[in-house]
């Protein structure tokens, strides 16, 4: 008997709607912080070099919480459980054991508010990158 193929992981692609989620104080230069929406889907909040990005907070390899993990200096996002590196603006996976990208939220600010909306469309082996400046 052979056993079922493990299923893909990924995560859903998000309401239609941007929905706040933080403000930018909750969010200093250089950290990552974990924040679910209202439609329930947690999203890994990423602030490096003055922008802002919103990715999965699932990781693609064990489903691990990424903002547990560390926001490194290259800009890559690791994984605190096996090590998996991801870039922080696109997802495209810079280091194993992972082997699909972390899917990528569209970000937007108003005023002070960090609104998150549908999931990027994903090209090849990463997500369209979708950032937002701090003022
Ligand atoms: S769960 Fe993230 S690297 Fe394994």
């Amino acid at each position: 008997m052979t056993s079922a193929p493990r299923p893909v992981f990924d995560s859903p692609a998000g309401g239609a709607e941007f929905e706040p989620v933080a403000s930018v104080a909750d969010l200093t230069e250089g950290t990552i912080l974990q924040r679910v929406r209202p439609s329930g889907d947690a999203v890994c909040l990423v602030r490096y070099k003055g922008e802002i990005s919103a990715l999965s907070d699932i990781c693609t390899h064990q489903h691990f919480s990424m903002s547990l993990g560390d926001l490194l200096e290259d800009g890559t996002l690791q994984c605190a459980w096996h090590g998996a590196r991801y870039d922080c603006r696109s997802g495209e996976v810079k280091q194993v054991p992972a082997a699909a990208p972390l899917p990528v939220f569209q970000v937007r600010l108003e005023g002070d508010t960090i609104l998150v909306g549908p999931r990027c469309e994903r090209i090849d082996g990463k997500y369209e990158a979708s950032t937002v400046r701090v003022p």
